[in-house]
């Protein structure tokens, strides 16, 4: 028996939560993120499943970029992050990444600059978030120079990201929202501020080009909402198996630390799954789980390779049973309700060691 522990990958889902981005934002373009590993998915198997689905792909970096050129994805290519070395310019010439400008060191880059190829561009602007792009006053400067380049082509995109997008009454999306709505009025250009709860949040912010991330992995971008919410379906499933079912006495202590203590005789179920593979140790006590489809949940600390399930709720679970640890039937938002974690982090977190299996279209 192998150890077990697997991500479910369901093709399906993925192709299904698109077509609900597509319902909610009718006649947008579309940027699929799926930088990170494309959120934990498998940046090349996950890009190639969307590639002829959407406008383009948002990545982070020129070499995730260029991985997905290997796996033959043929979308153009955002790169989020636009540029970290003058050098990358050339290459993202030459391999259709669309660039975003959100600095003046990048705009340095650009004088004296020879490229074979145009290149399509996006300006960012800091409307509010407080991370990357110019700052509202310093647009015009900017964007003029990116119209100087003969080498950028016309006309260039705006783009901005909401700081609190997740959450509806936050003052701040108002500021944001007004910001960036000035400059789109006299832009000629793509005009993208959503992610994905902008999408829905705020739908007249959608502009031009929207860019989902966490939606399209099958999974709510907004606390107290469910992904059946917006229609989606989880795309991951997470799952392993039992390796270990035995009963334990009253007042027997469970893992490391000595955390937990039965409080009455009971069945314990070890888990073929830890920290090592992205079950962060951090998960809140009383995580549930499925076990053969019925909820149990963890008791004691997680460890690297292991984890403990009070099996009271599942008299008949044995040795190689199959457990869920989130995805279908158990939605990641329900793992990290009140706990500071977010579905971004575990499912970007799922290690190389869990083995990744996709289901057929
Ligand atoms: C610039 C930018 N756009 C879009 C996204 C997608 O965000 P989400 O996954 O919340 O849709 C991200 C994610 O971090 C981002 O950095």
């Amino acid at each position: 028996m192998s150890r077990g522990a697997i991500a479910v990958l369901s093709s399906e889902n993925l192709l299904h939560n698109l077509v609900q981005i597509k319902l909610a934002a009718p006649s947008k373009s579309i940027i699929a993120m799926v930088k990170a590993n494309a959120y934990g998915h498998g940046i090349r198997s996950t890009a190639t499943r969307l590639d002829k689905h959407v406008d383009s792909l948002g990545v982070a970096s020129i070499e995730e970029g260029m991985a997905l050129r290997k796996a033959g994805v043929k979308s153009p290519i955002v790169l989020a992050e636009g540029i970290f070395e003058p050098d990358e310019l050339l290459i993202a010439a030459c391999n259709n990444f669309h660039v975003v400008f959100h600095d003046s060191t990048q705009l340095a880059w650009l004088k004296g600059l020879s490229l074979p190829l145009p290149l399509v561009s996006w300006l960012k602007v800091d409307s509010g978030l407080g991370r990357l792009g110019f700052s509202l006053c310093d647009v015009p400067y900017a964007l003029s120079t990116l119209k100087e380049c003969p080498y950028i082509k016309q006309p260039i995109g705006l783009m901005s990201h909401l700081s609190v997008a997740d959450d509806e009454k936050h003052l701040l999306n108002q500021i944001q929202l007004s910001a960036f709505n000035q400059l789109a009025n006299n832009w000629d250009g793509p005009k993208s501020l959503a992610n994905s709860a902008t999408i829905f949040t705020f739908p007249h912010g959608q502009y031009d080009v929207i860019r989902p991330g966490l939606l399209l992995y099958g999974v709510s971008p907004i606390k107290g909402k469910k992904a059946s919410d917006f229609g989606l379906k989880p795309v991951m499933t997470l799952q392993t198996r039992l390796i270990s079912v035995r009963r334990r006495e009253t007042g027997s202590f469970i893992g490391y630390g000595a955390t937990y203590k039965c409080a009455e005789s009971t069945n314990i179920g070890i888990i073929a799954i830890g920290y090592g593979d992205g079950y962060l140790r951090s998960l809140p006590a009383n995580t549930p789980v499925l076990v053969n489809g019925k909820r149990c949940h963890l008791v004691g600390r997680i460890s690297m390779d292991m984890a403990a399930i009070d099996l009271s709720q599942c008299g008949d679970a044995k040795v190689g049973d199959p457990v869920v640890l989130w995805g279908e039937g158990l939605p990641i938002e329900e793992l990290i309700e009140g706990s500071p974690l977010i579905a971004y982090e575990l499912l970007t977190g799922v290690q190389s060691r869990v083995n990744f299996h996709w289901t057929m279209a």
